[in-house]
Order: C-alpha cells, then sequence, then structure tokens
C-alpha cells in the first residue's frame, strides 16, 4: 500500500511527543500550531495518550494529530479510535502491518536495517520511519542506501537534533525527520509554551 497523503511532505520536522499530564497535551498542539508545525505524534508511552490524542483531536482541529510507538497490533484500533490521523511504529512485523493497514490510516513503519526495508518494499510501502537514527548509523547509513534502494523514502527519528538535522534534510531519501526536541520535557513541565513555539519556528524554517 501507499501512503496517501504523504506523510513526509507536510512539515521538516514531525515533533515526537511524550505528555504525562493530560491537562498539557492541547497547549502543547496550540504551541506547536502557533509555532508554524501543524502536525503531531503523540506517543503511546504513557497512561493518559490516548486520551491526549482524543483531546488534541477535538480542540485543536487544525493540527494534524497522530500516534506513535505503536508496538502492539490492539494500539493501532485504539489509536484511530481515539482520533488518531496517522500512525507510526518503531519496527515492522506482519501482524503490526495489519493492524495499521486495518485502521485505513497513513502510517510509517519502522525499518533499521537495509533487510527491514527491502520488507517493507516488498509490502508495498514506500514512505518509512528510520529507527532508531543515530543508533542505526545514522545520515551515513541514509546516504549509503539511496543509491541501491532508491525507491524508500525515510522520516528517520531518534538522536535527532539542531546539530544535525541538517545532515538528515539535505538527504534525497529524506522527507522530514522526527524528534523530541521541540518540546522538552522541562519546557512542558514548566508549562513554557512560548519556548515550544519557538522551537517550532526554528524547525519550520528549516530548508529540506
Ligand atoms: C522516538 O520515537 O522515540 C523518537 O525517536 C524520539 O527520539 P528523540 O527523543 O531522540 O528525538
Amino acid at each position: 500500500m501507499t501512503n496517501s497523503p504523504s506523510l513526509l511532505d507536510r512539515v521538516p520536522v514531525i515533533p515526537v511527543v511524550v505528555v504525562d499530564d493530560l491537562g498539557d497535551a492541547v497547549p502543547v498542539a496550540r504551541a506547536l500550531v502557533a509555532g508554524g508545525i501543524p502536525m503531531i505524534e503523540l506517543t503511546l508511552r504513557t497512561p493518559c495518550a490516548l486520551d491526549a490524542i482524543k483531546a488534541i483531536a477535538s480542540e485543536v482541529p487544525e493540527i494534524c494529530v497522530g500516534a506513535g510507538t505503536i508496538v502492539e497490533p490492539v494500539q493501532a484500533a485504539q489509536a484511530a479510535d481515539a482520533g488518531a490521523q496517522f500512525l507510526v511504529s518503531p519496527g515492522s512485523t506482519e501482524t503490526l502491518l495489519k493492524a495499521m493497514t486495518d485502521t485505513g490510516l497513513p502510517h510509517l513503519p519502522g525499518a533499521a536495517t537495509v533487510s527491514e526495508v527491502l520488507f517493507l518494499l516488498e509490502h508495498g510501502y514506500r514512505e518509512l520511519k528510520f529507527f532508531p537514527a543515530e543508533a542505526s548509523g545514522g545520515a551515513k547509513f541514509l546516504g549509503s542506501i539511496n543509491s541501491p534502494v532508491p525507491a524508500a523514502r525515510f522520516c528517520p527519528t531518534g538522536g535527532i537534533s539542531t546539530s544535525n538535522v541538517d545532515d538528515y534534510l539535505s538527504l534525497p531519501n529524506v522527507g522530514c525527520v522526527g524528534g523530541s526536541w521541540l518540546t522538552p520535557a522541562d519546557a512542558v513541565k514548566q508549562k513554557d509554551w512560548d519556548r515550544i513555539s519557538g522551537f517550532a519556528r526554528e524547525a519550520a524554517a528549516l530548508a529540506r
């Protein structure tokens, strides 16, 4: 299957967000929108994550909210029911792919090796998450596989920040990156929404 509309061509950086306190979800989403990033990947790593997706979907309609860290098939339908508009998984199994496909939502399955990339290409995917990016060879790895495997485009995630984001965005097989640096835990804890908007503004201005 192909993901349509493309998830990789919307923003230079997809914010990967962990929400511990449900009350932070909507202000974080609004801060990202204010900074020019109308997209958020809410990770299913905390007990309130599904409720956070629900709150964002209903209260911040101008943002495209997705669910990240889909590691169990059942989470795909749960995220869809909560209002997620896209899904992201850190890795790929047959059952996980089927569960995500069954939702009808665009999704980014994860790969970290050439064999995993080929596995996903065989399943019809052209847009993948490369995770964990820095620990798996980083921009050098992606640059090296563009020639032998040009059909795959990536959203690398994991260990990316302002210091190395340009290395990734300059690659022909990278559409956007994912990262948590737009919503650092201390900024969320201090409810410093302006700081988050500032990080989003910088990210939105990155050249691809
Ligand atoms: C993730 O899915 O956990 C992302 O890779 C976030 O990684 P980061 O915190 O290193 O940006």
